[in-house]
């Protein structure tokens, strides 16, 4: 069993063989798991990663997407209804922790509850008993619960958004999965396993391609705010755009050092930094691309962008994108 972390989830940095190691504790104990960190961290391969370790392997891992489901049919899904419960129950159904029986439901987003959905789920991790939407018979079940969220709990306590008795439920063991900003070379290990599976899955039909020398400190100097999956989906991206056998591509750092650790505890200062970063990205690509339609020039691109001149000209020195040359543009055009 031990083979499954050892497949899926790769790092070797310190911060992450700490995560591995709980992950191994946690697995023996049948308990509840929160599992925190932003998104693309791994919550989900985490959760997986608990449950195969688990002496429930055998039996269903169920994700639910918390998020994803309608407001007003989330209490449904999850324990089940009668016929005739709603205008649309033409049939009982049985629910989605009755699917989990015996094994673990993973519910995804989990701050996205409504309080009356949190009151169930509540309900359903005292005893292990709940009702389904329109019955009366109390059921039983015997399922674990892993739960995921990657906003700030204790504030949504705060705010009265989410329940304090149900965080103490859920929270026995917390799990948190970190920023790949902080995993120091893991970002190049990750990088390159996701690489390698590409020049296995594209083998005979592109170059075997690696990564230029260049790239790969680039990839350490960009904080990664959608972490994994931003970085898989880059590697991607790039090993397709690549026609030859060394990937250069362009990463600008956005000059982010990792924040200092007690900084990276505050959730507040990592959304901040996280929005400028999407904003300064997002401002970047929208000069650059105003810029080459005017073909570097500022005036015209400006006008372009709808902005007026000086203020276009202070995000073309802040991003530093050069005006281009006619023949700079032909040949991009090509
Ligand atoms: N340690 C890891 N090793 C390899 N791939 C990983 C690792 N952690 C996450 N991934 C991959 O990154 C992507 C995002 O992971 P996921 O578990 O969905 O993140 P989250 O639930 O935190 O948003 C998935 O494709 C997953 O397979
Ligand atoms: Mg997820």
């Amino acid at each position: 069993m031990g083979d499954v972390l050892e497949l899926n989830l790769l790092g070797s940095s310190a911060q992450f063989a700490h995560v591995l190691a709980q992950i191994r504790r946690i697995a023996k104990f049948d308990v509840t798991v929160l599992i925190g960190g932003e998104t693309g961290t791994g919550k989900e391969l985490g959760a997986r990663a608990v449950h195969y370790l688990s002496a429930r392997a055998e039996q269903p891992f169920i994700p639910v997407n918390c998020g994803a489901l309608a407001e007003s049919l989330v209490e449904s899904e999850l324990f089940g209804h009668e016929r005739g419960a709603f205008t649309d129950a033409k049939n009982a159904s049985s629910g989605l922790i009755s699917q989990a029986e015996g094994g673990t439901l993973f519910l995804d987003e989990v701050d996205t509850l409504s309080l009356k959905a949190q009151a169930a789920l509540l309900r359903f991790l005292q005893d292990g008993t709940y009702r389904r939407v329109g019955g009366t018979q109390v059921r039983q079940t015997d399922v674990r619960l892993i739960a995921a969220s990657n906003a700030n709990l204790e504030d949504l306590v705060k705010s009265r958004q989410f329940r304090r008795d149900l965080l103490y439920r859920l929270k026995v063991m917390p799990l948190v999965m970190p920023p790949l900003r902080e995993r120091g070379n893991d970002v190049i290990e990750l990088a390159q396993a996701f690489l390698d599976r590409l020049n296995r899955d594209y083998h005979g039909q592109t170059p075997v391609k690696r990564l230029h020398l260049d790239l790969l400190n680039a990839l350490r100097r960009y904080s990664w705010p959608g972490n994994i999956r931003e970085l898989e989906h880059f590697i991607q991206r790039e090993y397709l755009m690549c026609d030859g056998e060394v990937m250069r591509a362009d990463l600008q750092p956005d000059g982010e050092v990792p924040p200092p650790a007690a900084e990276s505890c505050n959730a507040n200062a990592v959304f901040k930094q996280a929005k400028a970063r999407v904003i300064a990205d997002f401002e970047r690509s929208y000069v650059k691309s105003a810029m080459a339609r005017a073909r570097g020039n500022i005036s015209r691109a400006a006008r372009i962008a709808g902005q007026d001149r000086s203020a276009f000209s202070r995000l073309v020195h802040k991003y530093r994108v050069a005006p281009q040359t006619e023949q700079e543009q032909d040949s991009a055009d090509c």
